[in-house]
């Protein structure tokens, strides 16, 4: 009889041991999978605007070194890290128009697009939130002094920005990918997002 139930009862915690873990396991993956995809699938402009802007086609000219990063997973290379240099173009001696030029060139993988520069300090995107990113682009101090109409001319029109769409292929000749969410979505989010106040969510 003793050992009937002290079976009973290890059976019980064996099966709710189970469930639990289960219902835990659920819980987790569900929930994981469910916020990513709410996110890209989001029709929320700030929340598209933000897909693009934190990919690694911007980033990896918003970097938070001195020098570009690089491919998408935006590493450093030492051969040709050429820095910054005070204007964004590199130094005198060797600057990024030595490499880049106004396109893209599919035999040797360097990627161009007029003004090719990196982003000044102040305008550094890399290992920031999407919060912080939207807070410093609108923020005159920061952003080069342009109001929210210049910045949504820039995010909309400039050449660097457009050039994320038409990337090119690295130098072994791999097409770079381009941010997720396409060029004319891209545009529209934008749009709706500065004419509706430009809100940032608290996140
Ligand atoms: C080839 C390098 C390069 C790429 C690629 C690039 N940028 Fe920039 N970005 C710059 C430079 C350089 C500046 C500074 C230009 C200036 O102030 O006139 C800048 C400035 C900006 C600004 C001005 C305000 C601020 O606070 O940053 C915005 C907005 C911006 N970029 C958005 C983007 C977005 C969005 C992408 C990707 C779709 C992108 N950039 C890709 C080089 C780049
Ligand atoms: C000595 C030649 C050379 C110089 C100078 C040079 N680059 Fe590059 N850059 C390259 C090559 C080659 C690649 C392509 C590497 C690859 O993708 O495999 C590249 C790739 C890049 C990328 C990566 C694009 C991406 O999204 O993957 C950025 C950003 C970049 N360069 C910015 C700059 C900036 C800004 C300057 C000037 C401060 C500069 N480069 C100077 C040769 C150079």
């Amino acid at each position: 009889m003793k050992k009937t139930i002290v079976s009973v009862i290890s059976l019980l915690i064996l099966v709710l041991g189970f469930a639990f873990a289960e219902s835990r396991k659920d819980w987790s993956g569900d929930n994981h999978n469910a916020a990513h995809s709410n996110i890209e699938q989001s029709q929320d402009p700030f929340d598209k605007m933000m897909l693009v802007l934190t990919h690694q086609r911007c980033v990896n000219c918003h970097p938070a070194g001195s020098k570009p990063i690089k491919g998408d997973d935006s590493h450093t290379t030492r051969a040709l890290g050429i820095p910054r240099g005070a204007d964004g173009h590199g130094l005198k001696s060797i600057d990024c128009s030595t490499c880049h030029s106004e396109e893209n060139n599919d035999f040797s993988g360097v990627p161009g697009a007029p003004e090719w520069a990196l982003a000044p300090e102040s305008m550094i995107w890399e290992g920031k939130t999407r919060v912080e990113i939207a807070t410093q682009m609108m923020d005159p101090k920061r952003n080069g002094g342009r109001s929210p109409e210049e910045i949504m001319k820039h995010l909309t029109e400039h050449e660097l920005v457009l050039w994320a769409w038409d990337p090119g292929v690295d130098s072994e000749g791999i097409p770079r990918e381009k941010p997720p969410v396409p060029k004319d979505e891209y545009i529209a989010a934008v749009k709706e997002w500065i004419d509706n106040g430009a809100i940032i969510p608290n996140e």
